[in-house]
C-alpha cells in the first residue's frame, strides 16, 4: 500500500470514528438495517491509530472479521453501539474532549414507533403489516451543534447518484449539515458496500472539492486524514 503521510503525523490528536450500521428494532428478532460493513470505518480507526492518534471507534454491528483488525489493537477503544439513539448517547458522551469526529456509521434515518415485545405474527395479517415510523436524531447535526473551539466534525454521504448530481448532492448536503469536511462516494446496488476499494470526493468548508482519493479503503482513509490535517 502506498501511505502518503509520514508515520506520527496525528500524534496527540484525539479521534473519534463512528463505523458500521446501526439496527432498529421492529420485535425480539426482527430489525430494519443497512448494508454498511463498517470496513471504510474501521479503515480510518486503525490508519488514525498508526499515525499517532488516540481512537475511540464506535461500532454499530460491524462484522466480526472486520472489527478484529481493530480491536485490541494500542491506540484503539472500541465501544459498541446497537440502535442510532445508542449510537447517539455513545456518541455524545465520548466526543467532549475529542479533537476530530468522523461519523464514517450509516444511521438509520428513522425507527419503528412501537416495537413490539413479542415476535410479530403473520396470523391475521393478510393484508400485510404496516409499521409506523419515527425520526431518529440527527447525531452529526447535534455534533456541530454543540462542536467546541478546535473540534473538526467530518461527516460521509453515500449517495445513489453520479459525476456531477453526486457533487452538487454532496454541497448541498455539506452546507446543510455545517461540517468541515464531507465525505462523498456512490453506492449502488452492487456498488460501495462490503467493497474492499471505495472511491471519495472530499468536500471542505466552502464548498471545494478538496482530494478525490480511490483505492483501497486504507488509501482512503489515509487521504481523509490527510485532508482533516490539511483544514486544521
Ligand atoms: N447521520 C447522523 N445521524 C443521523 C443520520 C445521519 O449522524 N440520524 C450522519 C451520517 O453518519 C453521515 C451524515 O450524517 O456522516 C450524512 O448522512 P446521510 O444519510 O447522507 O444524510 P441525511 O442528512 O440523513 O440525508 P438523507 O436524507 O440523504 O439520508
Ligand atoms: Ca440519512
Amino acid at each position: 500500500a502506498v501511505v502518503s503521510a509520514e508515520p506520527g503525523d496525528l500524534a496527540g490528536l484525539r479521534v473519534l470514528v463512528s463505523a458500521g450500521g446501526t439496527r432498529e428494532p421492529i420485535d425480539p428478532v426482527r430489525y430494519i438495517g443497512n448494508r454498511s460493513s463498517g470496513k471504510q470505518g474501521v479503515a480510518l480507526a486503525v490508519a488514525a491509530a498508526e499515525r499517532g492518534a488516540d481512537v475511540v471507534l464506535i461500532a454499530a454491528h460491524v462484522d466480526g472479521q472486520v472489527l478484529a483488525e481493530a480491536s485490541g489493537r494500542s491506540g484503539i477503544r472500541v465501544v459498541r453501539a446497537g440502535t442510532a439513539a445508542e449510537l447517539a448517547d455513545v456518541v455524545f458522551a465520548e466526543s467532549a474532549d475529542i479533537d476530530v469526529v468522523v461519523m464514517a456509521a450509516a444511521v438509520a434515518d428513522f425507527r419503528v414507533a412501537d416495537v413490539s415485545p413479542r415476535k410479530l405474527s403473520k396470523e391475521g395479517r393478510a393484508r400485510g403489516l404496516r409499521l409506523d415510523l419515527v425520526e431518529n436524531v440527527d447525531i452529526l447535526a447535534g455534533l456541530v451543534e454543540r462542536r467546541r473551539d478546535g473540534q473538526t466534525v467530518v461527516g460521509f454521504a453515500a449517495e445513489t447518484a453520479q459525476e456531477d448530481e453526486l457533487l452538487e448532492r454532496g454541497r448541498r448536503k455539506r452546507a446543510r449539515k455545517g461540517v468541515d469536511l464531507l465525505a462523498v462516494n456512490e453506492v449502488g446496488w452492487s456498488k460501495g458496500f462490503e467493497s474492499d476499494d471505495n472511491a471519495l470526493h472530499i468536500i471542505d468548508g466552502h464548498g471545494e472539492v478538496v482530494a478525490e482519493p480511490k483505492g483501497s479503503k486504507r488509501e482512503v482513509a489515509d487521504a481523509l486524514w490527510d485532508a482533516v490535517l490539511s483544514v486544521r
